[in-house]
């Protein structure tokens, strides 16, 4: 029989992790297309950083399947595989090399990836600067180029490393509550860059601010046990009776 074809970018089938027999992910299934940004909501434990690391390849499913692109099966391959597929991730801590300026961050990224001693010190091609001219301007730190990383506010560094996974040009990013920490400013400014990036690729974005997550305008997924407990526009979801009891414990 031959592969199944999906027009979707990424598809979570049937996907359960278990952890000695405790079910973080549940028979999760979810599709997200190209160009798509998806928001995960759900309260603590509901199986969201699991679902993450499943994509990633942090963790194996004991069960399911997660078919990128149509065809590759991300439980079948190790993080470096799945991050040369273009899956970028980004976690709640930003990981920027604080003693290196922003502009430096931003070429480590963007050269070799596998080289970093000879992409701070070989000389920078023209091309490459007008990369990084662009990936600064995109995550609005033209003015910060030649600060200390180190320098930056929260916020900042949290769009210094979304520009560093950018410059990897990924097909896939994954962002774990980007608001946590931030102003309200660098909230509102975050969702716009969020809703810019998404329209050329693909962004699930986990977040418990739910006015950053109405600001997104995007479909929500509410997981909830390890599964998708409601699917839809936020005031869908959020008027949704299940998703209510969950939220107030009930
Ligand atoms: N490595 C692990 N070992 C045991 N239990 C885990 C592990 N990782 C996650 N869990 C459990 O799986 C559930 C889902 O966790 P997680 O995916 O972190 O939830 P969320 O990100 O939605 O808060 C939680 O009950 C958590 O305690
Ligand atoms: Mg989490």
């Amino acid at each position: 029989m031959s592969a199944p074809v999906t027009p979707t970018l990424l598809y979570l089938d049937n996907i359960t992790v278990s952890f000695d027999g405790f079910r973080a992910l549940n028979a999760l299934s979810l599709a997200i297309d190209h160009a798509e940004m998806r928001a995960i909501i759900g309260p603590n434990g509901a199986g969201k950083t699991t679902m993450m690391d499943v994509i990633t390849g942090k963790s194996r499913p004991t069960q399911g399947a997660a078919l990128f692109e149509g065809l590759h099966d991300l439980t079948a391959l190790d993080e470096a595989a799945i991050a040369e597929l273009g899956i970028g991730r980004k976690f709640q801590t930003p990981t920027v090399f604080e003693m290196h300026s922003v502009e430096d961050n931003l070429l480590l990224s963007v050269k070799n990836k596998r080289d970093p001693f000879s992409a701070l010190f070989s000389r920078r091609t023209s091309s490459e600067r007008e990369r990084i001219d662009a990936l600064l301007e995109r995550v609005r730190l033209s003015s910060q180029r030649y600060r200390k990383a180190g320098e930056l506010s929260h916020g900042q560094k949290q769009w210094l490393e979304i520009g560093m996974l950018l410059a990897q040009e990924p097909k896939l990013l994954l962002i774990d509550e980007p608001a946590a920490g931030m102003t309200d400013q660098e909230t509102a400014d975050t969702a716009d860059l969020l809703r810019e990036i998404a329209k050329t690729k693909a962004v699930v974005v986990v977040e418990h601010d739910m006015s950053f997550v109405r600001d997104l305008g995007v479909k929500v997924t509410c997981l909830h046990e390890g599964s998708v407990l409601a699917e839809g526009s936020l005031d869908a979801v959020s008027s949704n009776e299940r998703v209510i009891e969950v939220y107030l414990g009930r």
